[in-house]
């Protein structure tokens, strides 16, 4: 079109098209001169709108100058239904309705980057459909405990695991002309207070641990946006941290994009102007301006910003620091060229989410192969468990999905099984119900009068009749279990499940449990129970995803991303008394020691182990070689093994590698992740894997010297199909 245009303005006698039209209008043109000629041509009053929200989800354009405005969605795991301007209120859309993928506990349980990628490019083109041009998502906070409702929105407990995952997510995203906005940024580790909590924290914790999944998503995956936290750092709110924002994100990192503030987190002017936030987004800002007309003019970064530009106590440089960034995030979207047209709700990301589901779940125990259910030979299967027919994409606060559909685990066993066997439920126990956030006038969740021994006692029976049973059980997304806003009071099994999961295990051995939770969950009946799965919440499809896990139809292959604990206290967090702190502060005295760290320094075996999880067949790890035993900082060194599918059908396994450093000056973890890779194999088929190590493999974060330190001396690499089932030890110097 434009081409046409051009040549009619040409035999016109009048010059070229794109000489004609502004530049930041001409799509052909750099973003950056876009950037600069749409800024130049803006008042103060423009510049100040467009760094703020101007409805719940929302913020203006320039309408003088056709610039659109920018459409935000919650994020992580699919598009949210669509809510009243000034509400969290659905708006009653009839056409809204996402596909709900995995969340993202299940996404790093596939340990399969490029299943990542498929995630992200799916979400970003439900979207891009739905003109989103931010999704508020993927979340990478590191799970430090099994306590913190919004650990299913992230990646585990592992930064390299977590740094691995969310690239390809954010490229997938990105792809589609939709910004990902990482968050929330950062040390936003439990939901307890987490509007004021202050962290205190060692410089080489925060380094090694907190940042690097940030710091990937920046750096490697190039996102163009990222939310602050609402918690505190340094005594400063994380949206307005002169440390994180100004120093680590902006200068250090380079960081290009726009850093926006999670919704209600701002809550000064001048801190916000100073110390490195672009946009603001919020309830009603701090709670003060509720039901006042257009609220968002008193945002922080509103009016009281363009008073302090007026008066000259606020400099528009720095105002322009700002609308570049937030000009830069339209043009990469909105105003992209090629813009997309993005679909939604399609057999095919249904399709996607289904793949990653089945590359997810995990294969806790599976003793004298219980596992997988005949379908031919067992008549009659008997369903327990709440969870079996629980909504699992509504509740658990703002990721919250209108699905378009929920395939239920009871619903995925019965179209499986077919007319093969009689599939029967009941439900066992129950829990109050959820109160889903975006429906208006929703009603509190009545408190139903739940008799837990009448209903352990029903389920008991009918187990004894049965030929298999499931138990699919867990958590859920109702306030104190797997939500934002709060975390879990305790490590175990709400509303007796661990009663009736005891009770039935007895009743009938051949019971399997499956937990559907996006945490670790204490399994005193653990040694009683021959079969456990942890299946996640999954999404649009999840009820087919576990029939064909139970049935066989698919080999499980996903991994824990984090480690379950025997009990609370075998976690840093808790060990060290530090959750959830005072209420006004806390410090992370188990520093670097988070997950398998911990475990490993106190020499504390695991429920199930970071990297755990067990496939329908058996991988046999050959020797391992190095290429030299030797490198200096500038030189790599290659590791192989070969891994051979030994048993009786194909399957995946998740090699991991770890480094283990001999001697050092500071204190190191026993081991750490550095590498993995996923690796199918036929029946009998053997491959080589090779890995590669670096200095940035070995090297420690130095607080005196603000410094990584990679330091001479022995090392060792681990090969393992687990964080605990370490098969090959090589050893290696770095001089
Ligand atoms: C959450 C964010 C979310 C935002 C918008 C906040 O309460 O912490 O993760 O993106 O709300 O719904």
């Amino acid at each position: 079109m434009k081409k046409i245009i051009t040549l009619l303005f040409s035999v016109m006698g009048i010059s070229a098209f794109s000489q004609q039209a502004p530049i930041y209008l001409n799509p052909d043109a750099p973003v950056e001169d876009r950037v600069e000629d749409a800024l130049q041509r803006m008042t103060l009053e423009e510049k100040v709108a467009i760094i703020h929200a101007q409805s719940k989800f929302s913020s203006p354009g320039v309408p003088r100058l056709g610039i659109p405005e920018n459409w935000m969605s919650d994020g992580p795991h699919g598009i949210r239904a669509e809510v009243l301007w000034d509400e969290w209120y659905g708006a009653n859309w009839t056409n809204d309705s996402c596909i709900a993928f995995p969340a993202l506990t299940a996404l790093a349980a596939t340990w399969n980057p490029s299943l990542s990628e498929l995630y992200g490019k799916s979400i970003g083109e439900e979207a891009r459909y739905r003109n989103k041009n931010v999704l508020l998502g993927p979340g990478v906070n590191i799970y430090r405990t099994p306590l913190n409702g919004r650990n299913f929105e992230y990646m585990g407990e592992d930064p390299f695991l977590a740094a691995t995952m969310v690239v390809p997510y954010i490229r997938g995203v990105q792809s589609n002309n939709v910004a990902a906005c990482v968050k929330h940024f950062a040390l936003n580790n439990q939901e307890k207070y987490r509007d004021h909590i202050n962290v205190t924290i060692s410089e080489r914790a925060l380094h090694e641990i907190y940042l690097p999944a940030f710091k990937a998503a920046v750096q490697q995956g190039k996102a163009w946006a990222i939310m602050g936290s609402y918690n505190r750092y340094k005594q400063q709110h994380c949206c307005h941290n002169q440390y994180l924002l100004n120093d680590i994100l902006k200068k250090e990192w380079n960081f290009d994009g726009v850093a926006v503030s999670d919704w209600g987190g701002v809550h000064d002017t001048k801190e916000a102007i100073n110390n490195g936030l672009d946009m603001e987004f919020g309830t009603w800002t701090n709670g003060l301006n509720f039901g006042k007309s257009n609220v968002y003019d008193e945002y922080f970064l509103a009016k009281p910003y363009l008073n302090l530009l007026k008066s000259r106590e606020a400099s528009e440089e720095h105002l322009n620091d700002k609308v570049r960034r937030v000009l830069r995030l339209i043009f990469r979207t909105n105003m992209s060229p090629n813009i997309k047209y993005g679909s939604f709700g399609s057999p095919e990301h249904a399709a996607a989410g289904r793949k990653i589901a089945e590359e997810g779940i995990v294969l806790l125990k599976n003793d004298n192969n219980l596992l997988p259910i005949d379908i031919d030979n067992t008549k009659k299967i008997l369903v327990v468990g709440e969870n079996a027919v629980k909504a699992m994409t509504v509740g658990g606060g703002s990721s919250s999905l209108k699905a378009k559909y929920e395939i239920s685990p009871l619903q995925g066993i019965r179209l499986r099984a077919g007319d093969k066997a009689e599939i029967k439920y009941v439900s066992g126990y129950e829990s109050p119900a959820v109160k889903p956030q975006d429906v208006k006038d929703a009603q509190e969740p009545q408190q139903k009068k739940i008799n837990a021994e009448v209903l352990r006692n029903e389920a008991v029976e009918a187990a004894k009749n049965a030929d298999a049973v499931i138990f699919i059980g867990g958590l859920n997304k109702n306030n104190g279990q797997d939500c934002e806003g709060d975390d879990r009071n305790s490590l175990e099994l709400p509303y007796e499940q661990d009663a009736l999961i005891a009770d039935l295990v007895k009743a009938n051995p051949e019971t399997v449990i499956i937990i559907i939770s996006g945490n670790a969950v204490a399994m005193p009946w653990v040694n009683q129970t021959p079969a456990i799965i942890e299946a996640w919440y999954n999404g649009t499809e999840a009820g087919n995803v576990i029939a064909s896990v139970i049935f066989g139809d698919v080999n499980p292959s996903g991994k824990l991303p984090f480690t379950f604990p025997v009990r609370l206290q075998d976690n840093g967090a808790h060990a060290a008394g530090d959750y959830p702190g005072d209420g006004e502060n806390e410090t992370y005295h188990d520093d670097i020691f988070v997950g398998y760290r911990w475990l490993d320094k106190e020499n504390i075996s695991p429920l199930f182990a970071f990297g755990h999880g067990l496939s329908y067949t058996t991988f046999h790890y050959g020797k391992a070689t190095v290429d030299k035993n030797k490198m200096t900082a500038d030189e790599q060194i290659t590791v192989s093994i070969p891994v051979k599918n030994t048993g009786i059908r194909e399957g995946a396994e998740v090699v991991q590698l770890y480094i283990s450093d001999k001697k050092s000056s500071l204190p190191r973890p026993v081991k750490e992740l550095k590498g993995f890779q996923k690796i199918f194999l036929q029946v009998g088929e053997e491959q080589t894997l090779t890995f590669t190590i670096d200095k940035n493999a070995l090297t420690y974060y130095d607080d005196t010297e603000s410094a990584w330190i990679a330091e001479p001396g022995e090392f060792e690499a681990w090969i393992g199909s687990s964080s605990i089932d370490i098969k090959e030890k090589i050893k290696f110097e770095l001089y």
